[in-house]
C-alpha cells in the first residue's frame, strides 16, 4: 500500500447523500494512486500523493454546481486545507505530498536539520515576542528628518515591513545628504539607523534592503550589511537579484584586456537582502493577502528582471528604485493594512506604492525637497483612488 498524506475535514453534522455522490465522482475521475477521498458519518478524508490542484478545483466547482451545493459546502474547506498544507515540490505542474526522501539527494534531511539547527547565528536573540500598535500620529505620514533621530519616537515592535534603499556612498549628488564619506563613518551612521529599524520591526517582521556593492572599489556593501544584520540576530531570509539588464552601464573597462592578470567582472544587477526578526513567519489574516497565484509563482523565483527607474530626471533624484520593485516586495512580504516603513524614503516610491496597495506607511527622508515630492505623489494616489470610487 503506497503512503498517502491524510487531510481530515470534520463536519459539525452528518455527511449528505449529495456529498457522497461528489466523493464517488471524484474517486472515479482521479487516479487512486494519486488521490482518493473517503468519508465517515461526519468526516471527509483526502488521501494525497500527487495532485494537479487546478484540475481538482475545477472538478470540485463542476460537481458542486451539478449537485447544487451552495452554503455549508465542505469541499471549499477541504480545498482550503489542502492549499494550506505545504507540498514539498512540484513536478510537471502537479504538487507532490509524499516520498519526500526518495526525491532528495540528502536523505533524512529533516532529521539533519533538527540535529544541527537552522540559522544558528540568530538563535540566541532577545527579541520580545509581543508586538505593539503603530502610533496613529505617525500613520500614513512622510516626514523630513534624520532617521536616526526620528525612529526613536516609535515604540518597539510596531512595523510589519521595512523596504528601503540607503545611500550607497558612491558620491552621488543628493539634495541634502553628502554621499561619499569615509567608509567607517558611512557604516557607523547606517548601522545606527538599521539598529533602530530592527528595534521597531515587529517580531516576525521583515526588512528588505536594496543595495549595490561598489564594484569599482571592491567594497561588497551587501555582504557588510548582511553581516551586520546577522550579528544583530536577524534571520537571513534570502536574497533577491534585481537584474536591471543595463548592459550599457557606465563602466566599460575590461581591466586587463584578454589577460587573466586582472580582468574586471561586470554586473547588470543589484541585490535585495531580506531579513526576518525572530521568526520567518509573519502573522497576518490570509484574507488580507493580495498577491495573485501567478504573481506568487513568478516572484518567489528570486531573480527579478525589472528595468531601472526612468523618471529620475523628472524627480531630480539620482537614485530612485522603480515602482515595480516596491510593488513586488510589498505584496510578497506584507498583508493589506500592514505598516510599511522606508527610513530612506527619497521621493517616496515605497510610500506611494504602499498607499496604492492599501498598506499603512511611514516614510522618512533627510531632504525637504524630496519629502515634498513624496507628498505630492501621495496626493496623486489619493486623487486616483477618489476617481476610481466615482
Ligand atoms: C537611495 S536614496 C532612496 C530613494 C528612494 N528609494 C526612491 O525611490 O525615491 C537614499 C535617500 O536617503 C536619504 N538620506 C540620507 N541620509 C539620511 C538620513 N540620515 N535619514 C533619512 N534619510 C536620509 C537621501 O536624502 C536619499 O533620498
Amino acid at each position: 500500500m503506497p503512503e498517502y498524506k491524510k487531510i481530515v475535514l470534520e463536519l459539525d453534522r452528518n455527511i449528505t447523500s449529495e456529498e457522497i455522490s461528489i466523493i464517488n465522482e471524484i474517486n472515479k475521475h482521479f487516479i487512486k494512486n494519486n488521490i482518493y477521498l473517503e468519508y465517515d458519518e461526519n468526516k471527509i478524508i483526502a488521501n494525497l500523493r500527487i495532485l494537479d490542484l487546478e484540475k481538482f478545483k475545477n472538478k470540485i466547482n463542476e460537481l458542486t454546481d451539478k449537485y447544487h451545493l451552495s452554503h455549508q459546502n465542505p469541499f471549499i474547506n477541504l480545498l482550503q486545507k489542502i492549499e494550506d498544507i505545504g507540498s514539498y515540490g512540484i513536478k510537471s505542474g502537479k504538487r507532490l505530498y509524499v516520498d519526500y526522501d526518495k526525491e532528495r539527494k540528502v536523505k533524512n534531511r529533516k532529521q539533519k536539520i533538527e540535529d544541527r539547527g537552522k540559522y544558528f547565528y540568530a538563535r540566541d536573540n532577545n527579541f520580545l515576542k509581543i508586538n505593539n500598535e503603530f502610533p496613529l500620529e505617525f500613520t500614513n505620514k512622510v516626514v523630513c528628518a534624520d532617521s536616526e533621530e526620528f525612529l526613536k519616537k516609535l515604540p518597539d515592535n510596531c512595523v510589519d515591513l521595512i523596504f528601503t534603499s540607503p545611500p550607497y556612498n558612491f558620491g552621488l549628488e543628493y539634495e541634502k545628504y553628502k554621499d561619499g564619506t569615509q567608509w567607517e563613518a558611512y557604516f557607523d551612521k547606517l548601522f545606527r539607523i538599521f539598529k533602530e529599524c530592527i528595534r521597531v520591526l515587529k517580531y516576525g517582521g521583515r526588512i528588505v534592503v536594496n543595495i549595490q556593492p561598489l564594484y569599482s572599489d571592491y567594497i561588497p556593501i551587501h555582504h557588510i550589511i548582511s553581516n551586520f544584520f546577522m550579528e544583530n540576530k536577524m534571520i537571513w531570509k534570502g536574497e533577491i537579484l534585481w537584474d536591471k539588464h543595463n548592459y550599457n552601464a557606465k563602466y566599460t573597462a575590461w581591466g586587463s584586456w584578454k589577460s587573466p592578470s586582472n580582468p574586471y567582472l561586470k554586473y547588470t544587477w543589484e541585490f535585495l537582502e531580506v531579513f526576518s526578526k525572530g521568526d520567518l513567519k509573519h502573522e497576518g489574516d490570509i484574507k488580507k493577502a493580495d498577491i495573485t497565484p501567478d504573481e506568487f509563482k513568478k516572484w518567489v523565483y528570486a531573480k527579478w528582471d525589472i528595468a531601472p527607474e526612468r523618471n529620475m530626471k523628472e524627480f531630480q533624484h539620482p537614485a530612485m528604485f522603480p515602482e515595480e520593485l516596491a510593488k513586488r516586495v510589498i505584496k510578497l512580504f506584507s498583508f493589506e493594512n500592514d505598516v510599511v516603513l522606508d527610513p530612506f524614503n527619497g521621493v517616496g516610491t515605497t510610500t506611494k506604492v504602499a498607499k496604492e496597495l492599501n498598506r499603512r506607511y511611514l516614510g522618512v527622508d533627510i531632504s525637504e525637497e524630496y519629502t515634498k515630492k513624496a507628498k505630492d505623489r501621495l496626493k496623486e494616489v489619493a486623487q486616483q483612488k477618489t476617481l476610481k470610487i466615482i
